[in-house]
């Protein structure tokens, strides 16, 4: 099946099973934002605590901070976001779609990288055991034509976004002869600048209201309160401050599902260090976090860094980790070293003396930052894309399963009476309350017991248990695992001990000690 309609069944599934749901749905929709269901709100915070956990527990000298979304305007002055935080638009005149130039031009990147895959994929076919990739990407002619192409257009649009040459970037496109997907036109307009801050008011209007913003990043929220925080914790560098919080941005080209949303929420970590440790701090950091991803086992080959060439100019080193996702690798999170920029920044403009008063070498300093910055949203994407499977089982019947991580699971446990009679549901109750305070269980006595296991199977369930009138003689069910859905009895004595571990995040947090 290709990808794109892999995607595409995913994006249903999601609805179909109360993962994710269009925002005001009964109004048809708002672009770009997204509630999540009963499912999903599970997973969602399943994602968070691991996050939390693996930060705030594992680190001694990591602690947490929940920040106000709304900041005073002066924060975003300073920050930068006022001035550039901005996207290059350009409109397409026939279609009247807006698009943001930079996008299209990493598409046009993006479909050089495809066609150099397509002809790796036909010559390993054509090859088989014998195929050697590496002798094939520096020999043949078409594959090197298309990595002239792809190096050529990337260092051009490299130096004009460095530039922020709005011109370039219109040439570009029209040079690479990129049409609307629309109207299938070159028609277009300028390209142009466009904050990408939402904007609101405090206070009445008749009293002067102030113009505020929606915060988007949490991570200002932790360089205002870097003094607060360092002073009433009394903490010692090397210390971080870890949120997790919602972020607004007036994105303009919303696409895949809640890859790009306007309001989204992230889960940021600034590690405040001493000057000229940075790099070594920024390479534990890359390594911690990669770690972090790979702890879910999605397989090694499915993430990778992408260094950043061209840096921001308050940064002095950055990658992303990118996720192979049915549209390709993506960015999930970003590592950067940011030097001293935000704290030097808001003691400029607040007139405030942000320093660590450094007792080893008895000098104060502005400490630099290493940030870790994840999208919970964007890291829900990359789970469900890689838990949705569709099986053929034996005798032609088709399963849909999502293979989570059992700790992520929305449920741990369904328990389900084999009939709805007989004491059956009685017994299944008393398993269920007793179980119930230690992991998220479900009961269901709907239907065939094979529907009831697809059901489970879909919103990725791990472990089912089955009562039946034997359980009411040797106090056993049938434990049934998801992913073998292979089945064995067990005493009803035994289930926590045996399930307990494999559900809970500290599994998956043992993993990374
Ligand atoms: N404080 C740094 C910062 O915000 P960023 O690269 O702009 O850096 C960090 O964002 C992460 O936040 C991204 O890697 C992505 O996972 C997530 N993110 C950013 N914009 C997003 C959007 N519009 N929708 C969903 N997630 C987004």
């Amino acid at each position: 099946m290709a990808q794109e309609d892999v995607f595409k069944k995913i994006v249903s599934h999601c609805k179909e099973y109360g993962f994710v749901f269009p925002s005001s749905d009964i109004y048809d929709g708002l672009g770009a934002v997204y509630d999540y269901g009963q499912n999903g709100v599970e997973l969602k915070n399943n994602i968070k605590q691991y996050w939390w956990q693996s930060m705030v527990l594992l680190h001694e000298n990591i602690v947490g901070l929940d920040s106000a979304v709304f900041m005073h305007p002066t924060v975003w002055k300073a920050s930068g976001h006022v001035d550039a935080f901005n996207d290059p638009l350009i409109d397409n005149r026939d279609s009247k779609k807006r698009y943001r130039a930079d996008v299209l031009i990493e598409d046009q990147i993006g479909k050089y990288e495809e066609k150099i895959e397509k002809e790796i994929a036909k010559a390993r076919k054509r090859f088989g055991e014998a195929f050697d990739e590496a002798q094939f990407r520096s020999t043949n002619p078409r594959v090197l034509e298309n990595e002239a192409k792809k190096s050529a257009l990337h260092e051009r649009f490299a130096k004009a976004m460095g530039e922020m040459n709005l011109d370039e970037l219109k040439q570009i496109i029209l040079d690479e002869e990129i049409a609307c997907p629309i109207s299938g036109t070159r028609n277009w307009t300028d390209v142009r600048q466009f904050n990408l801050m939402f904007k609101t008011e405090v206070g009445s209007t008749a009293d002067g209201a102030s113009t505020i913003y929606l915060r988007p990043e949490t991570a200002q929220g932790i360089f205002v309160n870097y003094l607060n925080v360092q002073k009433t914790g009394r903490m010692k560098i090397p210390f971080g401050i870890a949120q997790i919080g919602k972020a607004f941005r007036n994105e303009i080209v919303a696409r895949q599902f809640i890859f790009r949303m306007r309001e989204f929420e992230q889960m940021e970590m600034q590690y405040f260090v001493k000057p000229g440790t940075e790099l070594q701090w920024f390479e534990q950091w890359k390594q911690t976090r990669m770690a972090w991803h790979q702890a879910l086992g999605f397989g090694a080959e499915n993430y990778r860094f992408h260094d950043h060439e061209k840096l921001a100019h308050y940064a002095n080193a950055a990658s992303d980790v990118e996720f192979r996702m049915p549209f390709g690798f993506k960015e999930v999170e970003g590592i950067h070293s940011r030097t001293d920029f935000d704290l030097s920044q808001h003691a400029k403009f607040s007139g405030r003396k942000i320093e660590y008063f450094d007792p080893d070498i008895n000098e104060s300093y502005t400490p630099y930052v290493i940030e870790t910055s994840i999208g919970v949203d964007r890291m829900f994407l990359s789970v469900l894309c890689h838990a949705y499977q569709e099986e053929k089982l034996e005798g032609g019947d088709t399963r849909v399963v999502l293979k989570l991580p059992a700790a992520l699971a929305p449920t741990k446990l369904a328990i389900m009476p084999l009939v709805k009679k007989e004491g059956l549901p009685e017994k299944a109750r008393e398993i269920m309350d007793e179980l119930k305070f230690h992991f998220n269980c479900k009961y269901d006595e709907k239907d065939s017991i094979g529907k009831r296991y697809r059901r489970q199977d879909a919103v990725g369930t791990p472990f089912c248990i089955t009562i039946d009138h034997e359980t009411l003689n040797d106090g056993c069910v049938t434990l049934r695992d998801r992913d073998t859905m292979q089945q064995e009895r067990v005493p009803v004595s035994e289930l926590r001990a045996r399930l307990e571990d494999k559900v809970s995040i500290t599994s998956l947090l043992k993993k990374l000690c």
